[in-house]
């Protein structure tokens, strides 16, 4: 049976090979921590978090129980308290569930979401930014997203999953990249004339017509469906957050068409309305569970491991 952190781990690595840097790019961030951190004095070396100089998504992290043995694990989207406390209570119920997997950040890996964002430098630059003009972008919209999450309460969750001791993990980029490299050769390959074929070839996957399900399948947000696809950019699927709407005048400048995201702002969609560019939200939830499915597929195949399905986390098999 393997620990929480040698699945953690595995997973790290798995989503460093689909990630949109260069894995020698990321080797030297490692090391450029590694000298910050040799840098460091007192409680700043003494509190720094020594997962970071191996794992370079610090929006996925072990909070409690690293070292237990678990086989079958409870996976969702969001899992706070309330999710906690429906394992326990399920466990109470006989389900037997040894540890719990998060996608959304709590605790630190939350607060530390701003840091991911710094990949998608590379996404947009893949899909035709100028990396001046993403670097610019991704700078700015990092400090905001840092300053708008550093107030809230984060010990809260981990907290909770200590009480419980219930072994407690979250899988946030590294999966995501899953999905975004997943994404990107699927609508290459499928090559959609129209948003509308775009839709349908989303639909195609099973974690979407699940979603389609739920009520919130796959949308044009901006454009409408007999509109041509053009060149597609899979911006919005990886990276930490979305990164504000500059994003909309940035893809019209570099000639990129419809924008793909797991989801989309207000702003960016009114920007997108007004610029004539096309965006499709493919469906939270669906997409999410694509990065993770992805992820299991590979986890499945290097460990036995169960998955109990529950807050927003479809399983689909490859
Ligand atoms: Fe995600
Ligand atoms: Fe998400």
């Amino acid at each position: 049976m393997p620990t929480i952190n040698e699945i953690h781990e595995f997973a790290v690595e798995e989503g460093i090979k689909e990630d949109p840097r260069e894995e020698d790019q990321i080797e030297e961030e490692l090391e450029e921590r590694e000298d910050q951190y040799e840098g460091l004095e007192g409680v700043r070396k003494e509190k720094f978090d020594e997962d970071r100089l191996d794992n370079p998504f610090d929006d996925s992290k072990v909070f409690h129980g690293g070292e237990e043995e678990v086989d079958r694990v409870a996976i969702g989207i969001d899992i706070e308290t309330q999710e906690l406390l429906l394992v326990d209570r399920l466990n109470d119920k006989g389900e037997d569930i040894d540890g719990v997997i998060a996608h959304h950040p709590q605790g630190r890996a939350y607060a530390w979401l701003g840091k991911v964002m710094q990949l998608q430098i590379d996404s947009m630059n893949k899909a035709g930014i100028p990396v001046s003009q993403a670097e610019g972008i991704i700078q700015e919209s990092a400090k905001k997203v840092r300053q708008g999450v550093h107030p809230k309460n984060h010990p809260r969750v981990p907290r909770s999953a200590e009480l419980l001791d219930i072994p407690f993990m979250n899988l946030h980029t590294a999966t995501d990249n899953l999905a975004y490299s997943f994404m990107k050769d699927y609508l290459e390959e499928e090559d959609p004339r129209t948003l509308d074929d775009l839709v349908d070839s989303l639909l195609e996957l099973e974690e979407y017509q699940w979603e389609l399900e739920n009520g919130a399948g796959p949308e044009i947000f901006a454009g409408s469906g007999n509109n041509r696809v053009g060149d597609v950019g899979v911006l919005g699927f990886t990276g930490g957050t979305d990164a504000g709407d500059d994003i909309i005048d940035k893809m019209m400048e570099s000639g990129i068409d419809t924008l793909v995201a797991m989801h989309a702002t207000r702003d960016q969609v009114e920007k997108a309305q007004e610029k004539s560019i096309n965006i499709v939200t493919a469906g939270h939830m669906a997409s999410d569970s694509l990065g993770i499915n992805l992820m299991l597929d590979r986890m499945q195949d290097e460990f036995s491991l169960e998955v109990f399905e529950l807050s927003g986390f479809k399983r689909v098999e490859r």
